[in-house]
């Protein structure tokens, strides 16, 4: 299936209107002589913990690693491994290690790439890990627990579940928990997900004759029935279905449904038109179909970056699908703006609501809060250096506020039939 529009091809015109106000002729490419092209890593960065002028190097040594790891995970016997995950400031892939027997036959298929693997001795296998996996989850269905996580963390070589630790119902859940071989770590979890509820919100405006931009991280509304307000979720990417235009956010941001959609500003929100096809079973992905004639969509994430008060802009270069740990993921949302973390699971199950997501990809460390559900998580692309490029990954759909985020891949909504629009 074509999963990308180009929309340089499909749309010119707004693509003159690009070039007019964001000059993406002017490629940022960042490098120790040219630091104000660098300043759009600041967020990446400050994860990683270097100066915005190493990014670029970092980015292309992430690449390698990830490409090594995709070749690697297919060897490792899961009977003898369990998991990978990249640690990018030490420059490795981490092999949880249990049968070091096994090390010389991987070390001998992996010739030219050795001096990247670092077996590590472990004491959980892949498939015990996954037996654990699928024996908790079990167990939540039986005890009917609710808002709760699931996810296989390489980087503990265990299965790590979050939950809330004060409600009564989990008890029993955690006394048969821990009978489990291997026993699973547990953490609290806080969550809840319930979106920026905005009581005095600001006119709703149907159709007025100029411009107005969404852009992925941008503040979205719908109207709250049971409170008078609107309701704000955050916008994530531009897609096409049979030549229609929408936009991408979390399934569950509306509290009825079909809901009309409307960009927020600072005195009028202007209608997009409405949430008419949404998928919160397994999923949670909403998708808002751009009626409204003057809103232009753009294939581009544009937020502030709160700790350096500086507005960011990136223009979708493309989209990847997340296999390894370890690496980054950044996310634009309207309350916590830009922001980055480090991959801590894949396919993980989380429940929220009472409704349980699956394939869900968790991300550590990432600032978010209620009110950035919907919005962009994206990789930087790096290309060549350049600053302003990001691949889509997902969509922000819940998580623990400062702590982690989750998101549903980009992926599910190529599977549901909606291309991405990029440059
Ligand atoms: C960040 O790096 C500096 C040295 O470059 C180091 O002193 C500092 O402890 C590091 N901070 C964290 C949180 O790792
Ligand atoms: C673990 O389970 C997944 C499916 O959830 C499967 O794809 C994978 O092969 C399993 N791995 C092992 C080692 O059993
Ligand atoms: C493996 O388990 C043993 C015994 O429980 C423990 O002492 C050891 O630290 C564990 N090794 C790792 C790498 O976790
Ligand atoms: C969990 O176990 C069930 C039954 O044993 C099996 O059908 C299912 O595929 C397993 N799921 C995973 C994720 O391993
Ligand atoms: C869980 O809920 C189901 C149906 O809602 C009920 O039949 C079952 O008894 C409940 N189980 C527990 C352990 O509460
Ligand atoms: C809400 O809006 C009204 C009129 O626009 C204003 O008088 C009132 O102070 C506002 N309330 C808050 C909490 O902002
Ligand atoms: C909503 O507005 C109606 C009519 O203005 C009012 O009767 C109702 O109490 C309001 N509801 C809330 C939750 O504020």
């Amino acid at each position: 299936m074509k999963n990308i529009y180009i929309y340089l091809k499909t749309l010119l015109i707004a693509f003159v209107f690009i070039l007019q106000n964001c000059s993406i002729v002017n490629a940022l490419i960042c490098s120790k002589t040219d630091p104000i092209n660098c300043l759009q890593f600041e967020p990446l960065a400050r994860l990683w913990n270097v100066s915005n002028e190493e990014v670029p190097k970092l980015l292309d040594l992430e690449k390698i690693l990830i490409s090594i790891d995709s070749k690697l995970q297919p060897l490792l016997n899961g009977l003898s491994f369990g998991g990978t995950y990249i640690d990018i400031k030490a420059g490795k892939i981490n092999v949880n290690t249990v049968d070091q027997s096994k090390v010389n036959e991987i070390r001998n298929k992996m010739k030219n790439d050795q001096d990247f693997v670092n077996f590590m001795a472990a004491n959980n296998t892949l498939s015990q890990l996954n037996s654990t996996f699928n024996q908790t989850f079990i167990l939540a269905q039986q005890f009917n627990i609710t808002n709760y996580e699931i996810n296989i963390e390489p980087e503990f070589n265990n299965v790590v579940i979050y939950l809330n630790m004060h409600d009564g119902k989990n008890k029993k859940f955690i006394e048969n928990v821990e009978t489990l071989n291997p026993s699973p770590i547990i953490k609290p979890l806080s969550n809840k997900e319930k979106e920026e509820i905005l009581f005095n919100s600001s006119t709703l405006v149907e159709k007025r004759n100029i411009y107005i931009l969404v852009d992925g991280g941008n503040k979205i509304v719908s109207v709250n029935d049971h409170a008078n307000g609107t309701l704000a979720c955050s916008a994530g990417f531009w897609m096409k279905k049979n030549n229609e235009d929408f936009i991408v956010t979390a399934g569950h941001c509306p509290d009825h449904f079909p809901s009309l959609f409307y960009v927020y500003s600072f005195q009028d929100n202007h209608l997009i038109g409405p949430m008419n096809s949404r998928f919160i079973g397994s999923y949670d992905m909403g998708f808002i179909k751009k009626t409204n004639t003057n809103i232009m969509l753009r294939p581009v994430i544009r937020q502030f970056d709160i700790i350096n008060l500086r507005f960011l802009q990136f223009f979708i270069v493309g989209s990847s699908e997340i296999t390894s740990c370890g690496i980054h993921i950044c996310k634009a949302g309207q309350i916590t703006g830009i922001g980055c973390g480090f991959v801590s699971a894949i396919n993980s199950i989380s429940d929220f609501d009472d409704r349980v997501l699956i394939r869900t990809i968790v991300v550590a460390n990432m600032p978010n809060n209620d009110g950035d559900s919907g919005g962009s998580m994206f990789r930087y692309n790096g290309l060549n250096g350049q600053s302003n490029l990001a691949d889509a990954v997902d969509i922000h759909i819940g998580g623990i506020p400062g702590i982690q985020a989750v998101g549903m891949p980009i992926n599910i909504a190529f599977e549901l039939g909606y291309p991405l629009v990029t440059i």
